[in-house]
């Protein structure tokens, strides 16, 4: 790709969002540039705050996120660091977990009540192979297991724990 391209996110129902992306073995900013590219320009189209390289089509353990000001589809939220992150982990601090309203611009529409843990820390590498490795609370963490989940080829509405809360946007008063 010699230029940045949108491409289209893909929805639930495509095959290859149920399977597990490879690491990347070789961290080079040149190769991964045009796919991180396209990442945050979907990210950026489709507003959302965290997109993994499965849902554009490549399964390589890349994600991409951020909210760097205030998102149309998650108002009131803290603000976190727009963020590339290759072959990310992440484990959780304490076995305390909270629930959540949550979307996925794979599930366009729809939103589901989603435990995840409340304290992580999350480690990965950035473009230049430097080594990134954070704490996370909160919605940040929440974004990090979400993009994680993708990864490993899963998809938020199978941690719903009750499917009267897996919803319509558009039904649900607040989020
Ligand atoms: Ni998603």
């Amino acid at each position: 790709m010699s230029r940045v391209d949108c491409l289209p996110v893909l929805k639930m129902g495509t095959s290859s969002l149920w399977e597990r992306s490879i690491e990347v073995q070789n961290i080079d900013a040149k190769d991964l540039q045009p796919l991180v590219d396209s990442m945050a320009i979907s990210r950026h189209v489709y507003q959302g705050v965290g997109i993994a390289a499965s849902q554009i089509g490549i399964n390589k353990r890349v994600i991409v996120f951020g909210i760097e000001s205030v998102n149309s589809r998650y108002p009131h939220r803290p603000l976190v660091p727009l963020t590339v992150l290759v072959n990310p982990v992440f484990e959780p601090l304490s076995d305390e977990m909270e629930e959540e309203w949550e979307g996925c611009l794979s599930i366009p529409g729809l939103r589901g009540l989603v435990p995840r843990y409340r304290d992580i820390k999350y480690a990965g590498y950035a473009l230049d192979g430097s080594r990134i490795e954070r704490e996370a609370t909160g919605f940040h963490a929440r974004i990090i297991q979400h993009e994680c989940d993708h990864l490993d080829g899963r998809l938020y509405p199978s941690r719903i724990k009750d499917f009267t809360k897996f919803a319509f946007e558009d039904t649900l008063k607040s989020l």
